[in-house]
């Protein structure tokens, strides 16, 4: 529901510039609506003009702030960062548990949020870099109307996703769609192999390939369009996770489709931290923001490798930054 006396009208933002650049440029951004009572409902979205913004935590890998994503995105440069993976909320009135996030908004007001976020995704990618957004079909396909003047469809992975309950007079809902697009031809395309798989009773083959078995590649078989091998763990034992963290599967094969070990890997919505997890472990740079609690996400990577907290990441992770007079923090566009 949209608070009372919400605005989504249109704003004019100023474009994040370059240093150096005389071109005062403006693009029209909707604004963010935030919070149920509408009192955060600002275009400045948190970060005050000219207010540096020091990282909650930063790593051997990464850096991450708590702030909102459209701060972070608009201290980033363009054409910085190599793959992104954004699992936003899905507007399904879900609580985040710090009251910052209205996860229940009105259809319109939700795609002006997500339009504005996933135009400044695009504008962030270096050419050839990678957006994929974990999302409900729902939303999927006008996410990908959207973002097809600006970026190059690859893919609608279909990620099973049971456990899952049929609303109203609908089909039983069993996948959420991880779109995948890049800015003009992919920069890096990694072949990823899934182990042959086997039944996990008598350790046999689960399927024939028509006699074909001894052609298919040793190292496993080609990672297709439909993953059914992500749905969250049913049993007690086996969860470790919270409920709105994905499987770590998820992100790692979006990271180790589209980088190399060095890329840097954006996730503006850090919720539990596996996009991070999955970029260090894999030697990736990582810069990411969560507007709720960060502790879940320190607690993840001091348990992964906690001698990584106490260093600070290359310098090389600046540049993806506008304002590099500070150590990894950043300015928030003045107005
Ligand atoms: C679905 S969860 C992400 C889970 C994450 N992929 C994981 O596996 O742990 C979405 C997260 O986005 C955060 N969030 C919502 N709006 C935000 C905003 N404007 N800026 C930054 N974070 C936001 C929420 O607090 C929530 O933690």
């Amino acid at each position: 529901m949209a608070s009372k006396g919400a605005r989504s009208d249109l704003r004019q933002v100023p474009v994040p510039r370059k240093r150096g650049t005389s071109v005062r440029s403006v693009r029209k951004y909707k604004i963010t609506p935030r919070s149920r009572s509408g009192a955060q409902e600002s275009p400045l979205y948190g970060l005050k003009a000219g207010e540096w913004q020091k990282p909650y935590l930063r790593t051997s890998h990464g850096v991450l702030y708590n702030c909102d994503c459209m701060d972070l995105f608009r201290a980033l440069g363009t054409g910085s960062i190599d793959t992104i993976f954004a699992d936003p909320p899905f507007n399904l009135g879900k609580d985040y548990g710090h009251g910052k996030v209205n996860d229940r908004l009105e259809e319109k007001r939700y795609l002006e949020w997500c339009f504005g976020w996933l135009e400044e995704s695009a504008r962030v990618l270096k050419p050839g870099g990678s957006l994929f957004v974990y999302i409900l079909p729902r939303w999927a396909y006008r996410f990908a109307t959207f973002l097809d003047s600006r970026l190059a469809f690859r893919h609608w992975i279909a990620v099973c996703m049971k456990g899952t309950f049929p609303r109203g007079r609908k089909l039983y809902p069993a996948h959420y769609a991880l779109l995948y697009f890049t800015k003009g031809e992919p920069k890096t395309f990694n072949r990823v192999r899934l182990p042959i798989p086997t039944c996990r009773h008598c350790g046999k083959d689960i399927k024939d390939y028509g006699g074909h078995r001894k052609y298919l590649n040793p190292e496993g078989l080609n990672l297709t369009d439909f993953w059914e091998d992500t749905s969250p763990n049913r049993h007690r034992k086996f969860k470790t996770r919270n409920v709105n963290e994905l499987k770590i599967m998820i992100p790692a094969r979006a990271i180790e489709i589209s980088t190399n070990p060095g890329d840097v890997v954006l996730d503006p919505f850090g919720g539990g931290g596996s996009t991070y997890q999955a970029a260090q472990e894999r030697n990736r740079l990582w810069i990411g923001c969560e507007l709720g609690d960060c502790s879940p996400i320190r607690s993840r990577i001091e348990g992964m490798d906690s001698l990584s907290c106490s260093m600070s990441p290359p310098a090389i992770l600046r540049t993806a930054f506008m304002d590099v007079r500070h150590d990894l923090s950043f300015l928030r566009v003045t107005t």
